[in-house]
């Protein structure tokens, strides 16, 4: 199945471990990331949660730049769920602005990279600086056609769920809509419609800093997502633990529910 198999030896992982990960492999066309352990990844060293968060956009920018190398065709990023303001304010606050930091600086580089900016999530409710951020970074990506950075920013998956029925309510009050909902109809009423059917639901699903849940992460459209749990804490997740990942999913056989077809090479 591989052309080049590449045998990697990475001590910086912990442990030493042999990562079998081909670039000319099976690269997963959407990955999302739960970012996890910025908070314990500052701790650590006895910093303010902040710090971890500060040094978290940093590496956002390395595995973007990388993910986009890689050929992964959209890369969605949990950076702030409908639950995470009930966090002390000023961790809010920092939060909120992260955007504005991180757009500011990085966009000529995404422009440079092609890649191309979309959010995801209630960015009605976000500050007017941070929701200023992202309508530029939007705006000044918006003709490049390479990877989609997709950022989910006060998203919640069962509130997403919910909006998406309520929207088909109304088409139904208004007798728009007389037909059954099938998936793919109901697909095109959550945030990730946008992407498109090719895209819209993750291939690969990673969660740093040994956590393993979903935290109301893309319930509907990680059905058949290949998940990838990792105890790095996300600040330490480098392009190392990203191939590890891939290689992890390279090795995988999906079905999505049917049967391995005979003869198929085996990955
Ligand atoms: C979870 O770690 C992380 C977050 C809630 C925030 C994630 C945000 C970033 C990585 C930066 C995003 C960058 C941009 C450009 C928006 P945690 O704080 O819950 O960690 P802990 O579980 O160790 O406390």
């Amino acid at each position: 199945m591989f052309n080049i198999f590449t045998k990697q030896t990475k001590k910086k992982l912990g442990e030493e471990k042999t990562i079998n990960f081909s670039k000319d492999g099976d690269i997963p066309k959407h990955i999302a990331i739960i970012m996890d352990g910025n908070g314990r990844w500052a701790q650590k060293r006895r910093l303010p949660r902040i710090a971890g968060h500060k040094e978290g956009m940093n590496n956002v920018k390395k595995i973007t730049t990388y993910a986009s190398k890689l050929g992964v065709k959209v890369l969605t990023l949990y950076a702030f769920s409908t639950e995470n303001w009930k966090r002390p304010s000023n961790e809010v606050d920092f939060l909120m602005k992260l955007p504005v930091d991180f757009f500011g600086v990085f966009v000529p580089e995404l422009v440079k990279e092609n890649v191309k900016v979309n959010v995801m999530g209630y960015t009605e409710h976000l500050p007017k600086h941070t929701q200023k951020a992202v309508e530029n970074a939007i705006k000044e990506t918006k003709n490049n056609t390479g990877m989609i950075l997709n950022f989910a920013l006060n998203y919640g998956s069962r509130a997403e769920i919910l909006t998406a029925v309520n929207d088909l309510l109304n088409e139904v009050k208004q007798g728009n809509f007389t037909e059954e909902v099938d998936e793919d109809m109901f697909s095109n009423y959550l945030m990730t419609a946008s992407l498109g059917k090719e895209l819209q639901d993750p291939d690969l699903l990673i969660r740093t800093s040994g956590e393993e849940r979903i935290s109301n992460f893309l319930l509907w459209q990680i059905a058949y997502s290949e998940l990838y749990f990792t105890e790095s804490y996300w600040p330490d997740f480098s392009l190392a633990h990203l191939e590890e990942a891939i290689g992890s999913y390279q090795k995988r056989q999906r079905r999505f529910g049917g049967l391995k077809i005979e003869g198929e090479a085996s990955k």
